[in-house]
């Protein structure tokens, strides 16, 4: 099947920044991503492209490229379904909130809404591409409401995840390690389906870059490259603690043993702990998987990443308390950052929301500032955890748009989001305007010890003991 026009569902951050980039790579193809959120599909049409509802280096630059030539934003659905002979499903798969699998399973729901719509909408024949994570054996399920509830149409279901990381999309999505296309080669429909694909990528991926193999290895290779990737960040994070205890540095462990080729020197850094939409999520899903087969032993295992994860983000704020002479009530705390990683204003499952909520129940202040997360954002990640009424954390907490104001008066500052710009401030600016003694505890490990304690500061470095 030629592929002339292509849907996405899902104007997020996987559907938006993918699909600039298809439509920048392939102009022969009319890319149309919809949603049903009005303000995100009209901040994807903004002429100003400082208001895009994502932020990512580079990608102002393609969505101007391919925005009105080849790349539409509409939240008409239901026509971009229809006309489109692909449709990439990228809604979101929240862990579910309620019933069963309870903090654990993937939230199906949005993916089922999907293929409901397009199965009442469809007049011809189509490919649906998984784009979102899902569990295992989900393309089945997407299948069997596509076949009993269509017109009458056929439909051919791929596994397509995608590999993005947030903050680098744009690079990733150009030069990816790979791409994966899981789908049915034992039959001549699935057969060209998957070329179809595969063709699309051709454009820009060289085709040994572009693995095929079917949609249940294609499925669980996604939640398996996220767990193996979570791991590792756990792993040198339980090292930064022993590190702290034994006077070893965690950066100085992590280049040594990252020089063995067969560890390789990448997704070492430790630090207060990983966030984003997909790890914990991913990992915990994988766990209900294992679990509802009777494999307690994997599920444990996979379980203790999280785990140590959510030790990871406790441990920091408990060390900011026991510093402050066992006692934040009423103190002054700057946060410099919120995002859950640099260059994203993602801040979902960022370790600064439970940092903050822990220290906000010790009574302390905390005064934030990052320069990509808005104030409202913010509220809405610490009322979300429903610690406090939301009256209370817009009292004890304040948002800044100067990294200057957010520090001056308070007894410490934590680094919580690794950006780039906070290793050039006037530190000796900050210091003067602060409390003493003045406490940093950098939860990135990005800033310069000697230049620091220099100034007068106290600092303290996940994983650097000494
Ligand atoms: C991840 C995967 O990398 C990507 O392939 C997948 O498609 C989605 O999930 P993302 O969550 O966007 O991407 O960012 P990533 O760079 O993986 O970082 C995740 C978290 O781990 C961040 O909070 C980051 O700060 C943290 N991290 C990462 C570390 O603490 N140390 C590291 O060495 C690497
Ligand atoms: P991701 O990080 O996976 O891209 P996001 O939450 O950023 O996740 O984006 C998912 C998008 O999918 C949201 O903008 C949401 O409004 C959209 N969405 C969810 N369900 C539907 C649906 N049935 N039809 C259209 N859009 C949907």
């Amino acid at each position: 099947m030629k592929i002339q026009n292509i849907c996405c569902i899902g104007a997020g951050y996987v559907g938006g920044p993918t699909m600039a980039v298809i439509a920048q790579k392939c102009p022969h193809i009319k890319v149309t991503v919809v949603d049903i959120n009005e303000s995100r599909i009209a901040a994807w049409n903004d002429d100003n492209l400082n208001n895009l509802p994502v932020f990512e280096p580079g990608l102002d630059q393609v969505v101007q490229d391919a925005r009105g030539r080849n790349l539409f934003f509409s939240t008409n659905v239901d026509e971009a379904i229809n006309n489109a002979e692909m449709i990439f499903i990228s809604v979101n798969t929240p862990t579910k909130t309620y019933g069963k699998g309870k903090g654990m399973a993937a939230d199906l729901k949005y993916i089922e809404l999907c293929a409901r719509q397009i199965a009442r909408v469809s007049k011809t024949d189509k490919i649906v591409v998984e784009k979102s994570t899902l569990p295992v054996r989900t393309a089945s399920a997407i299948k069997s409401i596509l076949d009993s509830t269509g017109n009458d149409v056929k439909f051919q279901i791929l596994s397509n995840p995608e590999f993005l990381a947030e903050g680098t999309a744009v690079d990733d999505l150009l030069e990816p390690d790979r791409v994966l296309i899981g789908g049915d080669p034992t039959t001549n429909e699935g057969k060209k389906a998957i070329d179809s694909l595969v063709e699309i990528y051709s454009n820009w991926v060289p085709r040994e870059q572009i693995l095929t193999t079917n949609v249940w290895s294609s499925e669980l290779s996604k939640l398996t490259a996220n767990a193996f990737l979570a791991q590792r960040v756990s792993s040198i994070n339980a090292m930064s603690e022993i590190c702290e205890k034994t006077g070893a540095d965690v950066n100085e462990v992590a280049k040594a043993i990252g020089m063995d080729s067969r560890i390789g020197p990448k997704f070492l850094k430790a630090s207060v702990g990983f966030g984003g939409s997909c790890f914990q999520k991913d990992i915990l899903n994988l766990v209900y998987i294992a679990k509802s087969y009777g494999l307690d032993e994997a599920a444990n295992y996979w379980e203790q990443v999280v785990i140590m994860n959510n030790h990871q983000k406790q441990r920091f704020s408990d060390n900011i308390v026991s510093t402050l002479y066992n006692t934040v009530s009423g103190k002054k705390i700057a946060f410099l950052g919120w995002a859950f990683k640099k260059d994203t204003n993602d801040t979902r499952e960022s370790a600064a929301i439970k940092v903050a909520d822990n220290l906000l129940s010790e009574q302390a202040k905390i005064s934030v500032y990052d320069p990509k997360v808005i104030a409202e954002r913010m509220y809405a990640d610490l009322d979300y955890l429903n610690s406090r009424g939301s009256d209370e954390n817009r009292d004890l907490l304040s948002v800044h748009k100067n990294p200057y104001e957010a520090c001056e008066e308070s007894h410490g500052i934590a680094i919580l989001t690794e950006w780039d710009e906070f290793k050039d401030y006037d530190w000796e600016r900050i210091y003067a305007s602060m409390k003493k003694p003045a406490f940093i505890f950098d939860g990135r490990g990005i800033m310069d010890k000697n230049q620091l304690e220099n100034i007068g500061f106290e600092y303290y470095k996940i994983g650097s003991g000494e």
